[in-house]
């Protein structure tokens, strides 16, 4: 009887004091949404998925990190669009999609031919260029956090392009950059800009003939089913810039903040580790789907495309900075001819 009484007594006690416990509810986690446009599979859909993988490791539930791929959320102009109203917080465009915002000098990184290979590359990235570059986008109020390599462009197309001549007249789907554009026209081409996510269907319906692409877009967008060719031409650069809300990331708890500048740069590692191998692979499984025929050029061909495309440095040296290019070339060892 006695016994019952206590017991009941601790009940009530213990129910007393679950009371308050039950009513501090957990904060709710902090939400990043990170919204890309392009396959799971590709370097920057690898790399977004590592960097939510970590992040949310490393704060213990803190912070919650939604991906959205291939456009689901937004498509290109979108994403930029409703990242400065805050809709989404993360963002990886392709540094030659930064013009529209008023930042004409990422358009660098479009020149063709200006990078050999990922060193050359790295050294403007992640060299004081790349700092620059990144500083200039907070006054649009955005926060620029890394680059993230793709890789190199291949060029496909209905018919062969192997010579400067066989670009005439061709309609050629371009990323909104005004470099690209130039660069399509010095070799004669007709370039139409387009957002990521229409490019197949604009394909396979013949609204344009080919477009530019390094090889793991071209493959996990299934470009290559609806081109005949594919020339290794590895003409110019595709890689991004991971960006957030500058608001946004000001405002974040200053631990959860050094935390996150951590993963990242972890994941920045990931992404330029895989980016080669992705394109290598891409490339190997589009050759093995025997769907387009794989154009290579000779050495005097491929300079006879450098030279023509040439053109798109001098066009937009004022629009870029003719300092800033000149910066490039220096650390890249690019000369025209
Ligand atoms: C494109 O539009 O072709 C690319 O920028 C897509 C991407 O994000 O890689």
């Amino acid at each position: 009887m006695k016994f019952t009484r206590c017991l009941k007594s601790m009940v009530a006690v213990t129910s007393v004091l679950a009371l308050p416990l039950t009513s501090i509810a957990a904060p709710a986690p902090i939400l990043i949404k990170f919204s890309h446009v392009v396959a799971q599979h590709t370097p920057k859909g690898q790399a977004a998925d590592y960097f939510k993988k970590i992040a949310e490791e490393r704060t213990k539930g803190r912070v919650k990190i939604e991906v959205y791929p291939n456009s689901q959320l937004y498509k290109d102009k979108e994403e930029m669009e409703a990242l400065q109203l805050g809709a989404v917080q993360m963002l990886a465009p392709s540094l030659a999609k930064f013009a529209p915002l008023g930042v004409k000098e990422f358009e660098v990184f479009d020149l063709p031919f200006i990078f050999d290979n990922y060193q050359e590359l790295h050294r403007v990235t992640q060299g004081p260029v790349g700092a620059k570059l990144l500083a200039k986008l907070e006054a649009k109020g955005i926060h620029g956090l890394a680059y993230w390599d793709n890789g190199f462009k291949v060029m496909s197309n209905n018919t062969p392009l192997k010579s400067v001549a066989d670009f005439k007249g061709q309609k050629l789907r371009i990323q909104s950059s005004k470099v690209l554009d130039s660069q399509m026209r010095s070799v004669g081409a007709n370039p139409q800009v387009m957002a990521f996510s229409e490019v197949y269907q604009a394909l396979q319906t013949g609204v344009v003939n080919g477009t530019e692409n390094p090889p793991s877009n071209l493959y996990t967008q299934k470009m290559h089913e609806v081109q005949k060719y594919v020339t290794l031409s590895d003409h110019g650069y595709l890689g991004y810039a991971v960006i957030v809300n500058k608001k946004f990331w000001a405002g974040l708890p200053a631990d959860i903040r050094t935390i996150l500048e951590g993963a990242m740069k972890d994941a920045t590692v990931f992404a330029n580790d895989v980016a080669k191998k992705d394109n290598d692979e891409a490339l190997a499984a589009v050759k093995k789907s025997g769907k387009s025929q794989f154009i290579t050029l000779t050495a005097a061909e491929r300079a006879q495309w450098k030279k023509a495309m040439d053109k798109a440095h001098k066009e937009n040296m004022s629009r870029i900075g003719a300092d800033l290019v000149q910066e490039v070339y220096k650390a890249t060892g690019y000369t025209a001819h």
